[in-house]
């Protein structure tokens, strides 16, 4: 759904307001590959997504020494680290924009601070000052989906950072996307958001979002058998998980035909209710495996961990899912091969 400041509620179509002479009839430096940057990089969710032969990333930002070391071994490149320390004349020029921005601020269990949150708060004006000075042609962030409803003094803050994003000059789309329609067995629900630079278009871009397919794939596909070294004690399973009658956690084995619940960062704390289990292993109760959530999230078999299992667990529930921004990624390419392609047709000054 294309973003109307008066209308963005999230389930319809809204009307598009009409820009007279949004057109300066500038034409784009494309190189010969698409360029894109990986900011709040975590693991790499959006490079694996849209990192191909004609499209390379050229700089990444990421300050948690563990999810470096995890993005380095898989990419061969150490990020830059604090964003706020980052000189903008120092990132090389790119034409996409990708960060998945912290989401604590935002998220429905942490506090909703918003814009308040101390050090994280604030994080998205970080990307605004960048698409100020770099002006790339397009951007697409991930957020949470408490994004959506959370309000600052009342105001909403998706009004706030879309009448920024309009304010430097972008065609502002977001959507609600659920990972389950992307070929994952996990059901994790995130905003998305994707503008692209008005002034190089002739008139708005007929981005859409994709829309993914009803497929459900289902997570008794991916469940590992006789995995041990993720078990849960039978103490634990008694004193705990299975010692109160009023909800019991997600239970799976390979006959599962469901889509697990999102896979949360925290999700080695083994959280009762909210957590999904394996009936596996030696005390007949497990954690979910590496293999197992590297699947929940879209990942590839031959990606590596260098860091601890909490460690895994942290980075991948809080990274990307990776068939989801492929896919958007592809929407956004679209969009700008379209427009390479009619360089040197005439286009007519439109809304
Ligand atoms: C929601 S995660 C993004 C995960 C990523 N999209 C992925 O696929 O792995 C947000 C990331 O922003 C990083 N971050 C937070 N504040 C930062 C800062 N000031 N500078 C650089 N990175 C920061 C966090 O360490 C975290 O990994």
């Amino acid at each position: 759904m294309i973003h109307n400041a008066k209308n963005h509620n999230n389930s319809q179509l809204s009307l598009i307001e009409i820009r007279k002479f949004r057109y300066q009839n500038k034409k784009y430096n494309f190189d010969k590959n698409y360029r894109f940057i990986d900011l709040f990089a975590g693991i790499g969710g959006f490079r694996l997504g849209l990192e191909s032969d004609n499209n390379k990333c050229v700089f990444s930002s990421e300050w948690d020494k563990d999810s470096q070391k995890t993005y380095e071994k898989n990419f061969g490149i150490f990020p830059h680290g604090d964003i706020n320390k980052i000189n903008i004349n120092d990132i090389p020029n790119f034409d996409i924009l990708t960060a998945g921005f912290p989401c604590q601020p935002f998220s429905k269990i942490g506090l909703r601070q918003g814009f308040k949150h101390k050090s994280q708060g604030n994080l998205f004006f970080n990307i605004a000052e960048i698409l100020k000075k770099k002006k790339p042609i397009s951007f697409i962030l991930e957020n949470v989906s408490g994004l959506l409803t959370h309000k600052s003094k009342n105001v909403k803050t998706l009004d706030i950072m879309f009448a920024e994003l309009e304010k430097i000059g972008y065609e502002v789309h977001y959507k609600l996307i659920d990972s389950s329609f992307f070929n994952v067995p996990q059901i994790r629900r995130r905003v998305f958001i994707v503008g692209f630079l008005k002034s190089y278009f002739p008139r708005i871009t007929n981005f859409k979002f994709p829309q993914g397919i009803n497929s459900k794939v289902e997570i008794g596909k991916f469940i590992e058998r006789h995995r041990d070294g993720y078990c849960i004690s039978k103490k634990l399973q008694k004193s705990y998980i299975y010692k109160f009658k009023d909800k019991f956690p997600e239970i799976v084995d390979e006959k599962s035909k469901f889509q697990v619940k999102t896979l949360v960062s925290s999700y080695h704390k083994i959280q009762r209710i909210t957590g999904t289990f394996v009936k596996d292993g030696k005390t007949g109760l497990r954690l979910l495996s590496e293999n197992e959530c590297k699947a929940i999230m879209g990942f590839p078999k031959k990606f590596v961990f260098p860091v601890s299992r909490t460690q895994m667990y942290r980075q991948l529930g809080n990274a990307v899912v990776v068939p989801v921004v492929k896919e958007i990624g592809k929407e956004v390419i679209s969009v700008l091969s379209e427009l390479k392609k009619n360089y040197g047709k005439k286009f007519k000054k439109s809304a």
